[in-house]
Parts: C-alpha cells; structure tokens; sequence
C-alpha cells in the first residue's frame, strides 16, 4: 500500500490518497476511487520487494557461512585434549622378554613414560608389576591402587599385594583380596619389539568397580 501524506507548514500533516494493492486503485481518504494504478507500477514494486527479499537472504547465507568457517578453529581448540587422548600412545621399555620370561613371582620394574596433559608432555617414572608369564605370555600391572591412588607393594612373605594405606589386598596375580579397593590391580597393555617387552602405562579411574581409562 501506498501513502500520500500532504504537508502544509501551518497545518498538520494529512493524508490525502492511497492505492490499495489487492485492486491496484488509487482511492481518495474516503475511500473513493480516483484512478487504477499502472500494472507496470504494480509489478515494479513486487518486483522491488522481490529483489530485496532475495539480497536478504543472500545476506543471511553468507553470514552463516562465515559463522561456520569461524567456529572451525574454535570447535578443534575446544576437543583438542579429547582427540590428543585418543591417540595419546607412549611405549615404555620394561626388559628383554628373554629373562622376563623365566621369573616365578612378581618383579618390580622401574619404566619411564611420557604422559601429555592437555598440551604439555612431561616424562615421568614409575614403578610396573611383571608377572610370572601365563600359558607363555607375561602381563604387567599398574602399581597404582585402585581405591585412593597409593602405590600397592609386593610382599614376597605374604605373597601379596599390599597397599599401605588402607589395607587393601590383591592376590599375586593382581585379584583382590580384601580392603576398600573396588576392583583388583590394573593391567597395562604390553607388545614384545626386537627382544624387549614394552607397555603402554596408563592412568585409570579409582574409587569405581569398573576399569576406566584416563589418560
Ligand atoms: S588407597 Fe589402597 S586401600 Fe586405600
């Protein structure tokens, strides 16, 4: 719909005509009819109105165009330490598989590893549990008690795992006993490269009945 408003300076504004869209006429403030507006008129101001919806949503597109291609960075700055941990994959030399191979009761190695938080890799060492090797292949526990953290023991005369804190017990080849810990010993995963037994130390969730990785 079209307005004509006249204007006089002593005067207040009036509205003097308008062009209804639905008929295109052009009728008085009384709404009688003073002429039909051209059907050229008509279609350029659809036409214009067209123009202006289809420049909007051009507008629209773009901007979130770029709001996509923005939040790319943002979202992989975001997930960053979740995807790192996923492939977070450190190999630690634990001996030669040949004499690990012949022990009868649990051994003590010290292993270095790299454990990276977030975005700092720091090198660490750590105490790991060979075992006696089961139907020719030797495991490696975690010293790390599964209840509150503290470093179990092997206790050759008990022919136990002991954890000093609270008591908890595990059987020589990790299994609980007795105690507050919710599950028995962790077990590491191992491979044999060139001779050499290697394992992969890992932290793991303490105080739930489950295994759960962390890091
Ligand atoms: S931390 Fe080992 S029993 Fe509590």
């Amino acid at each position: 719909m079209h307005i004509f408003v006249h204007w006089n300076k002593s005067d207040a504004p009036k509205v003097l005509q308008y062009t209804c869209s639905a008929n295109r006429q052009l009728l008085n403030i009384e709404g009688r009819k003073m002429a039909s507006v051209p059907q050229e008129e008509s279609n350029a101001a659809g036409t214009t109105a067209g123009r202006r919806s289809f420049v909007l949503a051009l507008f629209a597109l773009s901007g979130a165009a770029v709001a996509v291609l923005l939040s790319v960075p943002l979202v992989r700055f975001t997930i960053f330490p979740l995807r790192e941990k996923e492939t977070d994959t450190t190999w630690s030399d634990v001996g030669p598989i040949q004499e690990l191979s012949s022990i009868t009761a649990p051994v003590s190695k010290t292993i270095t590893f790299e454990h990276r938080d977030a975005w700092e890799t720091a090198s660490h060492q750590t105490a790991v549990y060979v075992l006696p090797p089961k139907a020719g292949r030797v495991s490696v526990l975690s010293p790390v008690c599964p209840h509150l953290g503290c470093a179990v023991r092997w206790v050759s005369e008990h022919n136990e795992f002991l954890c000093p804190c609270h008591g908890g017990s595990f059987t020589a080849t990790g299994e609980r006993i007795a105690g507050p810990p919710p599950r028995s010993m962790d077990s590491l995963e191992t491979k044999v490269e060139d001779g050499i037994l290697k394992v992969r130390y890992q932290y793991f969730r303490q105080m739930i009945p489950q295994k759960e990785v962390l890091a």
